[in-house]
């Protein structure tokens, strides 16, 4: 009922993990992802699994992208590329939830179906349930000819080359690319310039240097990781585009350091969870250099008051106004783009928060990389 682990059929090239190896690998697999889909002549993205045209595309009114895990979260960052460079209302919502509520399919919405494997249970009823119903779905899978691609029809490969470690991490990524292709696609048919199209395609091209920046920060990531070992709770904090950033840090953490960890929107944080901030738990802060930056320092500043320890993820900049615990700093790229930057410690801290607590990393208690169950 679950697809087993094969760690006989690939190496670990030297890496103690895979789940090291395959964040390491991720420079390679963006690129992977996006090898042969950017046209710098008209300014937009081709991507050749889509098969639908112009046309087609300009119907659509709404798209929903469905998916379970990281899966979904990736479909997040996604919803959140696609409302704001193609102005088209998108929103994620689990796979697992949306396949049984009856949901209403429209005709001028675009489903869309997220997974690494192709061969989720609950996402391959959710694709089920939109084509029964009349509705036009695509993929984004990284397996190829796996059965939620061949359910599709048409799509986006990923490209990525095998993830082994049951927690996703440059799968994770490469969905997030994948979706910018698709909004900057959507976008240039729309109302995105040629100016603003030539800015992200270059920003996209920036990503695989990006990230080796960011991988080179290891040992202070892990110096970090061994403050956050100790503790048994913590929150994960961002705010519109950094909030899935944030759902993505709190899942691996509890994935693979069994430590139980809370995504929240920073917004959200003085309606509730504020009571829990304390010594004992420490806030990890999304907060990209962006127009809602001061609205972040302003977190930092509730948090700090109960004394909460803070680590921020944030661009390089002026030091911040609010002492905190740990800072990690990331490379800017064009804002709609951050979230895939501002990820990548996240994958870091995680597993060296795993390290150091001696956990099985590549094959958590209780997890399987593919669920092909109900
Ligand atoms: C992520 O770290 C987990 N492996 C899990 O949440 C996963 O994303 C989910 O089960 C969906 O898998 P899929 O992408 O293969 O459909």
């Amino acid at each position: 009922s679950t697809i087993p682990f094969t760690d006989e059929s690939f190496d670990k090239e030297g890496y103690s993990h895979y789940m090291r190896k395959e964040i390491a690998e991720q420079p390679e697999s963006i690129r992977r992802t996006l090898s042969g889909r950017l046209d710098t002549r008209f300014q937009t993205t081709h991507i050749g699994g889509l098969e639908m045209a112009a046309r087609e595309l300009l119907e659509i009114r709404r798209v929903k992208i469905l998916g379970c895990g990281s899966a979904y979260i990736a479909g997040c960052v996604g919803a959140h590329l696609i409302e704001q460079l193609a102005r088209v209302p998108a929103h994620a919502e689990p796979a697992s939830e949306f396949r049984y509520r009856n949901p209403v399919i429209e005709q001028d919405t675009l489903y869309i179906a997220v997974s690494q494997s192709g061969e989720t249970f609950d996402t391959l009823a959710a694709v089920q349930e939109v084509k029964r119903k009349g509705g036009r779905v695509l993929g984004i899978v990284n397996v190829v000819g796996s059965t939620i691609a061949r359910e599709c029809g048409r799509g986006i490969y990923l490209h990525s080359g095998p993830e082994i470690a049951v927690v996703s991490t440059k799968t994770f990524t490469s969905t997030a690319v994948a979706f910018a292709l698709l909004a900057i696609h959507l976008g240039r048919i729309r109302d995105m310039s040629t100016a603003h199209g030539a800015r992200l395609l270059k920003a996209l091209e920036a990503l695989p240097s990006q990230v080796e920046e960011i991988l080179a920060m290891e040992p202070h990531i892990a110096k970090l990781a061994k403050e956050l070992a100790p503790h048994e709770s913590a929150y994960f904090v961002g705010r519109a585009a950094g909030y899935p950033v944030a759902m993505e840090g709190a899942l691996k953490l509890k994935e693979i350091s069994y430590i139980h960890a809370e995504a929240y929107p920073a917004s959200e944080l003085k309606h509730g969870p504020l009571a829990l901030i304390s010594p004992e738990t420490p806030t990890v802060v999304i907060m990209p250099r962006d127009d809602l930056f001061p609205k972040n320092i302003s977190t930092l500043e509730e948090i700090r008051a109960r004394s909460g320890p803070i680590y921020a993820i944030t661009h390089r900049g002026d030091p911040l106004p609010v002492a905190v615990n740990g800072v990690i700093e990331v490379p800017k790229s064009e804002p709609e783009l951050d979230p895939l930057l501002l990820n990548i410690p996240l994958q870091l801290l995680a597993y060296h928060v795993a390290l150091a607590k001696d956990r099985n990393i590549d094959q958590p208690r209780n997890l399987a990389k593919s669920v092909t169950v109900e």
